[in-house]
């Protein structure tokens, strides 16, 4: 059941800080804070590429894991969408895993891009939700997100639990490569442990969230913007919003905005803006800045240093806790969830079911 709540879509955002730590304990021991995934029959840090395949939000907490198995683990990866990758008849290369991530193990696309790469001699890693499924049942070894059964059609606590399962295999791949100082391991794993305690305190912006959607429920489009892994949950935030709320949303990176959509800009569309104290920070301020220039009405997702920093110059803010870079997509994935849902609440649409959408896209 629902458990008191009006939604399944809200009982799963709250359910984050509770499935963030399960999946992290199923990854990490809390002895010793040593990240340990279970034995594959292959070794994903000697893989020569990586290939991650997904669609939808699945496909986003994959275009986030490109950035991590980037940057910790120097690995070169390539990610995209199921539908796309599937008929495109990519050449891939010897000794190359393919990393399939699914909440449901049904999506057909999903299955038909993984059969592809099993027969292009690829070793075929699936991160799944639901254990009885095709995707895991085909796949050469299986991680498991411990969101447990997701009900609303919205992806919530499918998506970090995602995340947490990538960042833990980014993590081990880089330290088998010795890619990752040991120093750094111990603030990873650190920071990893601390995300189900801030993800609980994000939620307690509950209330200032509901009020901001007000702001966006009468708006006929809304941008979503950030650099690095945060334009990926750019990309999230704004799918959300057009799922359940059916209003017109786009996320952009940020660093594009020059080069066409910041015409779409004036005093009428919200432009949420995800911008956590990392090394793009400085960036993301004069993406900002430009943005106000041109009196767009700028709601910030930012910790207490870039609330410092632009607090003063935006219409709206939302204090988020200040963390490790590595763990922020976990983190400001919470209010972009809790502002689409609050926005299809004030706007009447049917939340959990929204129009023409299924749960599972077992056809074409
Ligand atoms: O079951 P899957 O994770 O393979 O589903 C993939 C997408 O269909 C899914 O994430 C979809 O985009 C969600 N409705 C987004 O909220």
């Amino acid at each position: 059941g629902k458990d008191g709540y009006r939604h399944y879509m809200l009982k799963e955002i709250y359910e984050q800080p509770q499935v963030i730590g399960d999946t992290l304990n199923a990854y990490i021991n809390p002895v010793n804070n040593y990240i340990a995934l279970p034995d594959f029959p292959f070794d994903v840090s000697k893989a020569t590429r990586l290939t991650i395949v997904a669609c939808g939000t699945a496909y986003y907490a994959g275009f986030v894991a490109k950035y991590w198995f980037e940057t910790l683990a120097r690995i070169p990866v390539e990610v995209d969408i199921a539908s796309e990758f599937r008929y495109r008849e990519a050449p891939l290369p010897e000794g190359g895993v393919a990393i399939f991530i699914s909440q449901s193990g049904e999506t057909l696309d999903t299955l038909e891009a993984l059969r592809y790469c099993k027969r292009q001699g690829q070793k075929i890693l699936s991160i799944v939700n639901s254990p009885e499924s095709t995707i895991a049942r085909e796949s050469d070894a299986v991680l498991y997100t411990m969101a447990g059964p997701e009900i609303g059609v919205a992806s919530t606590k499918a998506f970090t639990t995602q995340l947490t399962t990538l960042a833990c295999l980014a993590v081990t791949t880089g330290r088998a490569r010795g890619a990752i100082p040991p120093e750094r391991m111990q603030a990873i794993a650190h920071a990893l442990r601390e995300v189900p305690a801030l993800a609980a305190s994000v939620l307690a912006h509950d209330e200032r969230l509901k009020e901001l959607a007000q702001e966006l429920a009468d708006s006929r489009d809304v941008l979503y913007l950030g650099r690095g892994a945060m334009y990926p949950l750019a990309l999230e935030g704004a799918l959300k919003l057009k799922e359940i709320s059916y209003i017109h949303a786009e996320g952009y990176a940020a660093g594009e905005l020059k080069h066409g959509p910041i015409a779409l800009i004036d005093d009428n569309v919200p432009v949420v803006v995800l911008v956590p104290s990392d090394h793009l920070f400085e960036k993301v301020v004069s993406n900002v800045q430009e943005v106000c220039a041109r009196s767009g009405k700028v709601l910030l997702l930012a910790d207490k240093n870039g609330i410092g920093k632009l607090g003063d110059s935006v219409r709206w803010s939302v204090e988020l806790p200040t963390c490790d870079p590595l763990v922020a997509p976990l983190l400001y994935a919470i209010p972009v969830q809790l502002l689409a849902y609050h926005t299809a609440v004030l706007k009447g649409t049917d939340v959990d079911q929204p129009r023409n959408l299924a749960k599972s896209v077992t056809v074409e």
